[in-house]
């Protein structure tokens, strides 16, 4: 009988080269009751290894639906999407997206919920996969919590069971739309913190959808300004500016004004939604 040879969990946690990410061309419509939306007009984008980019903008700019497509979600109907030089078709444990809502399973705890990411892991034993599974919930904070059970949760920690369960089958690509959205200030503030930590150690890839202007200063080394109707990269802007970053850094604000002030020039009534 074929067997699986056995991953150490020293091995498993190894890092994993980050992907290269190149957005060619991409263009998507929807049909809607109420007519035709250009969701992306010809979107191109190239992301480096490692490279944390924000996509930012209003509300209807596209950005999910990008999201989607890098994930291999949804379908471009033209142009693609390459991940290391390979053409993006299907979802992959390569690329592994975390949502605004938590989409936990709630009749797991919070250790089966981060198991179930690395259900596809035939080659790790079920102890290994659970000291796996622990180191992640550790990078998060949430050992202590490893056997409470979702509803117990706050919004915060839900989000952080959500990263660690998206972490843990170690992808090469970090795909989060909004994924701190609904959360209160100093929750997020704690999180940029943890985020910007957790980035630098395990090196991956992410593509970070915001329409927050300031968080996308704050993570970003890129922020790219999407404007609606039809979705399309505005203008982009490089953030250099030394990591950990503090949101309340005066610096910060220097760059979140400059990002706001375009924002505001193709779309003032919306801009009021972005701070
Ligand atoms: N499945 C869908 N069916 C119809 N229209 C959609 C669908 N998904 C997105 N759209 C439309 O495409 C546009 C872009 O949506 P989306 O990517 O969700 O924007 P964003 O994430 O920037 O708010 C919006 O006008 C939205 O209504
Ligand atoms: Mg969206």
């Amino acid at each position: 009988m074929f067997r699986h040879r056995t991953v150490s969990v020293i091995e498993e946690l190894q890092l994993v080269p980050p992907s290269k990410l190149g957005i060619e061309d991409v263009s998507k419509t929807f049909r809607t009751a109420t007519g035709e939306v250009l969701a992306l007009d010809r979107v191109s984008l190239q992301v480096n290894e490692a490279e944390f980019v924000c996509l930012v903008g209003p509300s209807g700019c596209g950005k999910t639906t990008l999201l989607n497509i890098i994930a291999g979600l949804e379908k471009p109907d033209s142009g693609m999407v390459l991940a290391d030089g390979k053409s993006v078709t299907s979802p992959g444990r390569d690329r592994l997206v975390m949502f605004q809502e938590p989409a936990l399973f709630p009749w797991l705890d919070v250790l089966g919920n981060v198991l179930f990411g690395l259900k596809l892991k035939p080659n790790l034993t079920n102890k290994d996969r659970r000291n796996v599974a622990r180191y992640y919930l550790e990078l998060v904070g949430l050992t202590r919590f490893e056997h409470a059970n979702i509803h117990e949760l706050s919004g915060g920690m839900k989000q952080r069971v959500s990263l660690a369960r998206a972490l843990a089958p170690n992808p090469r690509v970090l795909l989060m739309d909004e994924p701190f959205a609904a959360l209160d200030a100093l929750t997020r503030e704690q999180l940029y913190g943890d985020i910007q930590q957790i980035w630098k150690a395990r090196r991956k890839t992410i593509v970070f959808v915001t329409h927050n202007v300031r968080e996308a200063a704050c993570l970003g080394d890129r922020v790219l300004l999407f404007s609606p109707h039809p979705g399309r990269i505005q203008e982009e802007f490089a953030v250099d500016l030394p990591r950990p970053r503090d949101i309340n850094s005066v610096d910060l604000a220097g760059y979140a004004t400059k990002i706001m002030r375009a924002l505001k020039s193709f779309s003032p009534e919306r801009a009021a939604a972005a701070v």
